[in-house]
């Protein structure tokens, strides 16, 4: 028996894009300009590229100005160091995003903290990190993905989370952290679990939210979940599908979805769940660092 909701982010995420074309609009009305998107890709990762394409087709879609670099993969740091120099002092471009990971002959932190905070569109900036971190969360830029992970969960439980037990499974700069930030600064009671955590489905099983960001292929399995449970499911994992075909693949998340779906209360989909909140999320910073320049 399926009693779980399906909580339906292509739906969630169109309804956010609507709100930020109209808004973008109205800077537009007041300023006469647009908010300008650069996104900087070195080197030739498929997936990468894949990311990169589908950010400057959002950007366009929404009437923002974008710009995409792609520089190859053999670039010297120091090159990559000057373009973004360069798109620091350019008074149309509000925003920037060098997509990762990046060579390994690249220090990416050096890159990542070169990028103006102002127009740290990732949220990756270490200014922004200890703004989320200090309770500033108005006066950062908040990563994407656990900031669209957020939406979700709010659209779902409704906007006072204040006093839930969630769990953070994943430790990364990218959506771990940050996530458990964010659910904090609601007031949530925030355990992050991670590789070396001891018992981590009892750990689990104590909590009203889990979210899960430890990109292995339904690692989580569904009787870690308690029964009513909100999931948050921020793993894409492409799995080899015989039963498909031959050379198929199918997208998983991080929890064992089927096992999920008699007892949890809500869950996202992989694909369809906090994917398309992403890029959305990328334009919803966008517009915001274009208006706190251009206000
Ligand atoms: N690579 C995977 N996720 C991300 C992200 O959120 N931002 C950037 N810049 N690169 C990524």
């Amino acid at each position: 028996m399926t009693q779980a909701t399906l909580i339906d982010g292509k739906a969630i995420a169109a309804s956010v894009r609507e709100e930020i074309g109209r808004r973008a609009q109205e800077l537009q009305a007041a300023t006469g300009k647009r908010p300008g998107l650069a996104v900087v890709l070195v080197g030739e990762d498929p997936a990468s590229q894949v990311y990169v394409r589908s950010k400057d087709r959002t950007a366009n879609e929404l009437g923002f100005h974008s710009v995409k670099h792609t520089l190859p993969a053999d670039t010297a740091e120091a090159d990559l160091l000057a373009l973004i120099e360069t798109l620091n002092t350019d008074p149309d471009i509000h925003g920037i995003l060098v997509q990762l990971p990046l060579p390994g002959h690249i220090d990416e932190s050096k890159v990542l903290r070169l990028i103006r905070p102002e127009k740290d569109v990732d949220g990756f900036h270490p200014v922004n990190v200890g703004l989320l971190n200090a309770g500033e969360r108005d006066h950062a830029l908040v990563p994407c993905t656990p900031h669209g992970s957020l939406i979700l969960l709010k659209r779902t439980l409704g906007a006072d989370l204040s006093g839930k037990t969630a769990v953070v499974v994943g430790r990364s700069n990218i959506v771990g952290k940050p996530m458990a930030s964010l659910l904090l600064a609601e007031s949530c009671t925030v355990t992050i679990a991670h590789s070396r955590t001891r018992n981590l489905p009892d750990v689990i099983r104590a909590a009203d939210i889990v979210v899960a960001a430890v990109g292995r292929p339904e690692m989580i399995r569904g009787e870690w979940i308690g029964k009513g449970a909100t999931v948050i499911d921020v793993g894409i994992n492409r799995l080899p599908a015989p039963e498909l075909g031959e050379g198929k693949t199918r997208l998983v998340g991080d929890v064992a979805f089927d096992e999920c779906l008699d007892h949890v209360g809500a869950i996202t989909p992989v694909p369809g769940g906090v994917g398309p909140m992403t890029i959305v999320m990328l334009m919803a910073n966008t517009l915001t660092a274009a208006r706190r320049q251009l206000g």
